[in-house]
């Protein structure tokens, strides 16, 4: 059942693959969001996410802790090596599980709420996680960089700069090439 997955009232970050009509695939980061009876989205509706959930009325939830595969989906588009087809459903190669299943989305809103509906799930590979604040620390900066691409608010470079501090102390070597991904994207974005 669906509660091997831990999956407590909340919000748990994770990467949503999707595809769209002619199968090209996406994977972007989203807060799957849990509260006593439903499981639900907020995406905003510019995202390739939201126009394939459109599409497709589907999804599939990736349980990943790859650091660099957030910075990555998040910035671009992941090659299609790094994605897995069966029976349809899409995952990413490097997920630990994924639960796959139906998207309901409301009439209107911004973000716009996406409520998921469970259909099939696999847990691939069972393993030991220690707690890194490097990990959490990449997923807080990634989110704030996303935010300052939208809005060139530079509250979130300060925000940004006190995870990469995080980073630099407590980071597995992972961590770190994921932040100095991120920097990139961020000197890509300030040149523009
Ligand atoms: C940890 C994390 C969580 C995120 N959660 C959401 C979310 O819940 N809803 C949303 O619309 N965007 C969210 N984002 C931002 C999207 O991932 C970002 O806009 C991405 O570029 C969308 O990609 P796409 O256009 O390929 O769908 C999140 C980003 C990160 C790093």
């Amino acid at each position: 059942m669906i509660s091997e997955f831990g999956i407590d009232e909340g919000i748990y970050e994770v990467i949503v693959s999707t595809k769209d009509l002619f199968n090209e695939y996406n994977a972007a980061p989203m807060g799957l969001i849990s509260d006593t009876s439903t499981l639900f989205f907020m995406i905003y509706t510019d995202t390739r996410t939201f126009t394939n959930i459109l599409e497709t009325e589907e999804l599939c939830v990736n349980f990943v802790f790859d650091p660099l595969l957030y910075v990555r989906s998040a910035f671009s588009s992941l090659p299609r090596e790094l994605f897995l087809e069966d029976d349809g459903i899409v995952f990413l190669r490097d997920a630990d599980a994924w639960i796959w299943g139906k998207a309901e989305i409301d009439e209107e809103g911004e973000p716009r709420r996406v409520t998921f509906i469970p259909k099939k799930w696999k847990i691939l590979r069972e393993r030991v996680r220690p707690i890194n604040r490097g990990f959490n620390s990449v997923l807080e900066a990634t989110v704030h960089a996303t935010r300052f691409v939208l809005t060139g608010d530079e509250r979130y470079m300060e925000w940004i700069q006190h995870h990469f501090g995080i980073i630099e102390r407590c980071g597995s070597p992972r961590d770190k090439e994921a932040m100095e991904e991120l920097k990139k994207y961020l000197r890509e974005y300030s040149n523009h």
